[in-house]
């Protein structure tokens, strides 16, 4: 049984979601190994709309054991809520387990993220302001406080108290804000212990065991690659490792056990937040890749930058990750466009890039050097087998294929779980 790894190929809300409920359904296993309540994950199961944050979208099937790994950081009030929705719909949630290693995002991280991004004005990074960055910040000081603190008041307190006293100062004195009571937290972090304890386990040894049993595991990937701290668009990007070599940091499990790097790419290309986006459109046909694809956050509701697809940043992608394969999403959305655009390079200050460029500079001077394809102005929202596209949708993936050196295995049709085009490797 191949252990597979699935990343966000782009900055983010590729609809990873659909891809991994779709693996999903035969998996043992499904994990979650970095970031937080920052991603959403929207899953459509007949007439129902299941939009996750923290949960591995795996929770919708019976057999999956949903885990999140040490990796993440969790917002506990945020977990809860979103368990007891689950329960409420009749999912079951009692099969999630979480790592007792996993960081806590408190009340403090998501203040700070507040007033960190107010004081950075035209600067800002825009993120979802859920604490994500504050609570990376403190788990590498190692001021962090972790889920397995939880079961120890009496540390918990310590901790809490230790770390209101040096982020009250920077509240006040420096963001001119009002300092925090850890009171009210430790009392409302505690009430959390006892609804979270049955779920917190060595998630690292449970993976160890399931991978020794042949079992079927899936590591879900949440943002993507460009928005990766160390291989993203710095600093436009979030705290975590999303690229494939978080799965194993992530989870603790050895980079040996992984089988499949699965690579997901909407046929187009979006960005929420603030930074470099070469492809970017800002005139009417980007108003239109906005409103087909209903380009709206989960999580946050903001309007999504859209462009088109970007080859130079997904031949990176396919690099830094080691991508076996790519599933490209919502291919639909381009079904009434007369010509389609992809990247192939880029011109910066007088130079071309083939290449993704490291250097914060040439990639904000990035013009796109485009290819033209032709549309297929045909609706292919019920098709589902490759043969029965228009050929001109064969040639974009195929074109998509040999630009990146890997295959497309997967394309997505619509948003319902059936609209899928699959292919084998
Ligand atoms: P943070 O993760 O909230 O710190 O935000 C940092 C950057 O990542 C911002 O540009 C966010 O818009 C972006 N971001 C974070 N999570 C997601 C996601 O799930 N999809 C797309 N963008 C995201």
């Amino acid at each position: 049984m191949p252990t597979t790894v699935l990343i966000g190929a782009q900055w983010g809300d590729e609809g990873k979601g659909k891809v991994t409920d779709h693996l999903s359904e035969t998996a043992d296993v499904v994990v979650r190994y970095q970031g937080g309540n920052n991603a959403g994950h929207t899953i459509v199961v007949g007439d129902e709309r299941f939009a996750l944050t923290l949960i591995p979208s795996g929770v919708l099937y019976p057999q999956v054991t949903p885990v999140i790994g040490n990796g993440c950081v969790i917002d506990p009030s945020v977990l809860v809520k979103e368990m007891a929705e689950l329960d409420s719909r009749g999912i079951d949630p009692s099969r999630l387990r979480i790592s007792g290693n996993a960081h806590l995002i408190m009340p403090y991280h998501r203040k700070l993220d507040a007033v960190m991004e107010r004081f950075l004005g035209q600067q800002q990074i825009g993120t979802t302001k859920r604490g994500i960055g504050p609570a990376y910040m403190d788990k590498y000081s190692r001021h962090g406080i972790r889920v397995q603190d939880l079961f120890d008041p009496k540390i918990f307190r310590q901790k809490l108290e230790i770390a209101l006293k040096d982020k009250n100062k920077i509240l006040t004195k420096v963001y001119n804000s009002l300092p925090i009571d850890p009171e009210p937290i430790a009392e409302e972090y505690l009430g959390y212990a006892d609804k979270l304890r049955d779920h917190v386990t060595d998630t690292s040894l449970l993976l160890f065991e399931a991978h020794q049993a042949g079992k079927q595991i899936i590591f879900e990937g949440a943002q993507g690659t460009l928005l990766d701290i160390d291989h993203g668009t710095y600093p436009f990007v979030t705290s975590s490792n999303p690229t494939a070599g978080g799965a194993t940091t992530g989870s603790g499990i050895g980079p040996k056990a992984i089988d499949r790097v699965i690579g997901v790419a909407k046929a187009y290309i979006t960005r929420v937040g603030t930074g470099p986006f070469p492809t970017e459109l800002h005139d009417e046909t980007g108003a239109r890749m906005v409103e087909l694809g209903g380009e709206f956050g989960t999580v946050t509701g903001r309007r999504r930058r859209c462009g088109w697809l970007d080859l130079v940043a997904l031949r990176y992608a396919t690099r830094v990750n080691g991508l076996t394969e790519l599933a490209l999403t919502k291919l639909d959305i381009l079904s009434s466009f007369d010509t389609l655009k992809v990247a192939v390079a880029y011109d910066s200050l007088g130079e071309r890039f083939d290449e993704f460029p490291r250097q914060q500079r040439i990639l904000y001077n990035c013009n796109p050097v485009y290819e033209e394809l032709p549309g297929w102005n045909t609706d292919i929202s019920g098709v589902r087998l490759y043969d029965d596209l228009p050929g001109e949708a064969r040639q974009y993936i195929e074109y998509v294929e040999k630009a990146i050196g890997i295959p497309v295995t997967t394309i997505g049709v619509g948003p319902a779980r059936d609209a899928t085009v699959e292919r084998t490797a």
